[in-house]
């Protein structure tokens, strides 16, 4: 039997509300996770400092005191450095992941040379998709360091020179 018309109608407004309903409240969601930044300190340096720095730190000297230098220059133990960038220029690119060596390098394939971290270097663990997604975050939101300048642990580059 062919339902009288305005029961159609009623049940084509009903699935209306609950699509409305739905979209709203993932809408909403989506709002809450985007309201707090990322923070460099706390949620971005400390994947770089485990993943990175062991290659791209200021220079020292090595147990046997042979000196040692960043990879390709680049330093990731301070603010300023990280900004510098490496030989090739800027790693990062406020607002833009799609163009930040820093962010590229790691998502390259885990065959290519140029993918970081290297994976023959087993001490320095690969990052997470949750740590790359929060560092590609961090960029898109526009490299915001906060009140991080350096980590101490480290001379800075001005001092090493
Ligand atoms: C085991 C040492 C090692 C670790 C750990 C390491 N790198 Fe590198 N990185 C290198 C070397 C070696 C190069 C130079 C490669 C070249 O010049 O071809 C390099 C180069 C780079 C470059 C410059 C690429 C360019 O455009 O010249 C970037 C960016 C980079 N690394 C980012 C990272 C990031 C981000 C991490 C951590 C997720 C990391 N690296 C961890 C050894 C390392």
């Amino acid at each position: 039997m062919i339902p009288p018309i305005d029961s159609v109608r009623l049940l084509a407004s009903l699935n209306a509300c609950v699509f409305l309903l739905i979209s709203s409240t993932s809408c909403e969601r989506a709002e809450e996770v985007n309201s707090s930044k990322v923070d460099f300190a706390t949620e971005v340096y400390p994947v770089l400092h485990a993943s990175c720095v062991g290659c791209h730190r200021p220079p020292y000297k090595n147990d046997r005191g042979r000196p040692r230098y960043p990879e390709a220059h680049l330093v990731l133990t301070e603010k300023e450095a990280i900004i510098r960038g490496a030989d090739s220029g800027e790693v990062i690119v406020p607002g833009k992941p799609d163009e930040s060596e820093l962010l590229l390098t790691i998502l390259l394939p885990l065959d290519d040379d140029d993918h970081m971290p290297p994976v023959e270097d087993e001490e320095y663990p690969q990052l997470t998709k949750e740590e790359t997604e929060t560092l590609s975050r961090w960029i898109k939101e526009g490299c915001d360091f906060g009140d991080w300048v350096h980590d101490s642990r480290y001379p800075t580059m001005a001092e090493s020179h």
